[in-house]
């Protein structure tokens, strides 16, 4: 067929198979670990609106715009630019490389932490909420954890696109939809459930701010894995039948809608635990690992192992699915670029982002050098190396990429060439109102938005301008 590409890298075997791979890259630890205390932090159903707003109107056409370089090219985040004719701008697909590399070195420690978790309530070890800063600051079992989770993902990559990537993410997804579900009606049917999804839910529009706003779109960016080519990389193996609007809608569906159900399986929890009472909760995102492995004790034999240690499982799922694609964006460059095979590519790669992961390994306490890392222009706390690549990579490079992706696709490709690609599969796209909707988005309020978000970062983070005061 002339649309399949002539070097063997791989292409989806289904539809299905796409939205799995990209709704398993968009599910992580973001949605499970963060989202549902962006709610409460956020003025709770405010927020949600907010985000959904974020989601479907600021990121969608960017998340589009990255399916579609992806599959015209059939290239990696790099080489698209130069299929694309437009060699100059393939920085941007560095520097998304760049960012993935990086993101993946510390998402995999945390993902090593869900892991660990998993096991010790496998073994019914409850303390371990108490012992959270001990656990993390052990680097001998981390380091152990985050390697089998780095392994892991390598494994699944080094299988091939249909055979690896689409394989797992068959198997995860569904299973990952089956536990939270089964774990959120367990949860809600707990004494004080209804608190817990008042606490969580009910808005609150004197807790919205701009910062509020600022940090719903940083969440939805993260989330949908944008700015960084990974669906640069996954769109590069999906077929011309296949509709990319209405994959893309699917993708932002699933991963909106589980963000929203963790929620719904964490402050009831919660709620129990403290007889409905949240004014003594520390909010944040520590409060999965610290405060449910009490909630979990205090369930009666045997739910406590189950819905604990099934909690962490479905939390390391999640993080399987994303790291496998944060994974296969460098290892599709070089596969692409450098003629290497994906075998190797995958040893490589994941031995050099292990080795850049090693000190954000050890910034939670087992060396206070790279605990304490730097202090920022304005701060007096110092913030640990961890902090710093999270600060980077997901805060900066990725809205500062996200906005190269559609300034570059709106006026260097040019918008046109975009809609003819999106009317693959999708015969009655050009001329049509979604056409005018992602053509707004990519021109002007996408960029724009992330122009903003992208200064706003580098002023707050970098030069202690804080710019909601
Ligand atoms: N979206 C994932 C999460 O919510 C993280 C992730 C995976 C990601 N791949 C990415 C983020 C690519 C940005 C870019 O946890």
């Amino acid at each position: 067929m002339a649309t399949q590409p002539t070097t063997n890298r791989g292409t989806w075997n289904s539809k299905l198979g796409f939205i799995l791979a990209a709704a398993g890259s968009a599910v992580g630890l973001g949605n499970i670990w963060k989202f549902p205390f962006e709610v409460a932090d956020g003025g709770g159903g405010a927020f949600v609106v907010i985000y959904l707003v974020c989601c479907f109107v600021l990121c969608f056409p960017v998340l589009v715009t990255e399916i579609a370089i992806g599959r015209k090219t059939q290239k990696n985040a790099v080489g698209a630019f130069t299929a694309l004719g437009h060699k100059n701008w393939r920085f941007i697909g560095w520097l998304g490389i760049l960012s993935g590399v990086l993101i993946l070195s510390f998402y995999n420690v945390v993902a090593g932490w869900a892991f660990g978790y998993f096991i010790e309530l496998l073994q019914g070890h409850f303390d371990i909420g108490g012992r959270f800063g001990e656990f993390i600051s052990d680097w001998s079992t981390i380091t152990l954890y985050s390697i089998i989770f780095m392994i892991l993902t390598a494994f699944i990559i080094s299988s091939g696109v249909s055979s690896g990537i689409e394989r797992a993410s068959k198997i995860l997804m569904p299973s990952l939809l089956f536990m939270i579900l089964g774990l959120a009606a367990y949860s809600l049917t707990l004494d004080n459930a209804m608190k817990g999804i008042e606490f969580y839910l009910v808005p609150d529009f004197s807790k919205v701010t701009l910062e509020t706003v600022y940090n719903a779109l940083g969440q939805a960016f993260f989330s949908l894995s944008l700015g960084m080519g990974a669906l640069i990389t996954y769109g590069s193996y999906l077929s011309k039948k296949d509709n990319i609007i209405t994959s893309a809608a699917l993708i932002t569906l699933t991963d909106v809608g589980i963000a929203i159900i963790a929620g719904l399986l964490m402050f009831p929890l919660v709620a129990y635990l403290n007889n409905g009472d949240f004014s003594n909760i520390e909010g944040g995102p520590g409060l999965i690992f610290t405060v449910l492995p009490g909630v979990f004790e205090s369930l009666s034999s045997p739910y406590g192992i189950i819905v604990g240690a099934g909690f962490f499982l479905l939390l390391s799922f999640a993080a399987l699915t994303s790291t496998v694609s944060l994974l296969e964006v460098p290892v599709s460059y070089i596969i692409d670029e450098f003629h290497v095979k994906r075998k190797k590519a995958v040893i490589i790669m994941s031995t050099i982002i292990y080795l850049i992961g090693i000190p954000s390994l050890l910034s939670n306490g087992s060396s206070a050098f790279f605990t304490e890392f730097v202090t920022y222009i304005g701060s007096v706390s110092p913030v640990s190396f961890m902090d710093l690549v999270e600060h980077l990579s997901s805060d900066t490079f990725l809205p500062l990429g996200g906005m190269m992706i559609v300034v570059f696709a709106a006026y260097v490709w040019k918008k046109e060439n975009l809609s003819q690609e999106l009317a693959n599969g999708n015969p009655n796209f050009i001329g049509s109102l979604n056409e005018k909707f992602i053509h707004f988005g990519i021109q002007y309020l996408s960029p724009t938005i992330l122009g903003i978000i992208f200064l706003l970062t580098v002023a707050n983070r970098f030069f202690g301008y804080n710019p909601f005061e």
